[in-house]
């Protein structure tokens, strides 16, 4: 079979390895990949993005199945011009990628189909919202509607930072993604990842994970992309992960299919456990980054043959097979991410990291100029490590992170502190 993987992050690199790894693959292709994914594919230069480029790319290299990794391509309809055009894909269509494409979307499928989520309103005027948020009173949390990368969220201890908030998305800091905005309840609780196969109809959870969103340690400063993860979270008890099936999974995806708009490919539910039991913070249509870089190494199953179950619609008939060790990911960043960043410097040493046992460097913002490695991204690499226990893991992956010589970049040092408790030095 001939795959291509969409997208250039580290949840990417990490589907082109377990992708590399599958019996059932005969050529696999990124697109556009990057540096590390190049050891493992073949990367050509056409955007995620470019929906044209990309269908002209899967009938010039006869690709029979694709893998979309990220949420843009999936929102502006890249799976239903492949499927149109007779080519296999795990992925959602545009319809059910609104799940994710727009968060009022989400929130209203919650509350009409008695998924438990914060109690919320949807405005579309700053007035209106302001006077909401002296009414309900904070913490609250205001969100943008649409596609924002991760940073269209603001978490207002107070109602200065909410009104601020308010008065940046109405005032165009994301253009038409910030015209309609959500404010809803501060949830307090332990954020848990949720991720699972859906065919859909069928939901097969895979092994959840915690991410980390704030850049800083004890999770203070501004959201991020995630900082690191790692699996499997020990806050999401079996009766958990039961309560998260019957009460979240299945009928959001039940009512993903009554609405016209089944689900097909990987559907993230972030979580959080509060008092009350856990609560949608959210959907995303495709799988979590860094997420994946935990997730994914600790499969023992192909992931092939279950990626195409869910394109073919036969999940009922898939089963899959977890290793006991915990893994551990901990992202490199440029300084000065999540905001404005430098580029291009080298990174040295990265081969004595992939060196050390059970470790595995996935790239996401890399790229390789005059044959040396250099930064390009926000994000940069993800250090996972593989042990029988977290706290081994978290040692593993943070002896790999100190053989990596790279001066622009930085990580948080307390990656897994939650289910630590005492942060790793
Ligand atoms: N109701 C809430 N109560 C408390 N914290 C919240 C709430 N909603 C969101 N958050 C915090 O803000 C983060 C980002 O929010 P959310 O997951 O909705 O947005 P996102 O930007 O789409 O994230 P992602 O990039 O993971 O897709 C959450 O991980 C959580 O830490
Ligand atoms: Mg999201």
């Amino acid at each position: 079979m001939n795959v291509l993987v969409v997208g250039s992050g580290g949840r990417e690199h990490a589907l082109c390895w377990a992708i590399a790894g599958s019996a059932l693959t005969d050529k696999l292709v990124c697109a556009p990949g990057n540096a590390g994914i190049a050891a493992l594919a073949r990367c050509v230069a056409v955007a995620a993005t470019d929906l044209a480029g990309l269908l002209t790319l899967c009938r010039d290299e006869a690709i029979d199945f694709v893998v979309v990794g990220p949420e843009a391509p999936l929102v502006a309809g890249l799976a239903d011009r492949l499927s149109a055009a007779g080519i296999k894909v795990f992925g959602p269509s545009a319809a059910a990628a609104a799940i994710e494409g727009s968060k009022v979307y989400c929130k209203e499928l919650c509350r009409r189909h008695g998924i438990p989520t914060a109690p919320f309103r949807v405005f579309a005027d700053a007035t209106r919202a302001r006077a909401y948020v002296r009414e309900r009173g904070v913490p609250l949390v205001i969100k943008a509607d649409g596609l924002v990368a991760g940073k269209g969220v603001v978490v207002a201890a107070s109602e200065d930072e909410a009104v601020a908030a308010i008065k940046a998305m109405f005032g165009g800091q994301f253009g038409a993604a910030g015209q309609r905005v959500i404010v809803e309840d501060c949830l307090i609780g332990e954020e848990v990842s949720f991720i699972a196969l859906v065919d859909g109809r069928h939901c097969l959870p895979l092994a959840a994970a915690q991410d980390h969103k704030r850049v800083g340690e004890g999770d203070r400063g501004p959201n991020t992309g995630g900082m690191g993860a790692y699996s499997p979270a020990q806050a999401l008890t079996p009766a958990l992960q039961g309560a998260v099936m019957d009460r979240i999974m299945r009928p959001a995806v039940a009512a993903l299919a009554a609405a016209g708009r089944p689900f097909v490919g990987a559907l993230y539910a972030g979580l959080m456990l509060t008092a009350d039991g856990p609560q949608v913070l959210e959907f995303n249509a495709r799988f979590g980054d860094p997420e994946c870089q935990v997730i994914l190494p600790r499969l023992r199953s192909d992931i092939l043959p279950a990626l195409i179950g869910a394109s073919d619609g036969m999940l009922a008939s898939v089963d899959l097979r977890w290793r006991s060790d915990a893994a551990l990911c901990v992202v490199l960043a440029s300084r000065g991410y999540p905001g404005n960043h430098a580029r291009g410097e080298a990174i040295r040493n990265l081969a004595a990291a992939e060196a050390l046992p059970d470790v595995l460097v996935f790239h996401a913002g890399t790229a390789r100029r005059e044959g040396r490695l250099v930064a390009e991204g926000g994000r940069v690499l993800g250090v996972t490590a593989l042990a029988p226990t977290l706290r081994l893991a978290q040692r593993q992956a943070y002896a790999a992170v100190d053989l990596i010589d790279w001066p622009g970049g930085f990580c948080r040092r307390d990656i897994g502190w939650r289910a630590l408790a005492v942060p790793e030095r």
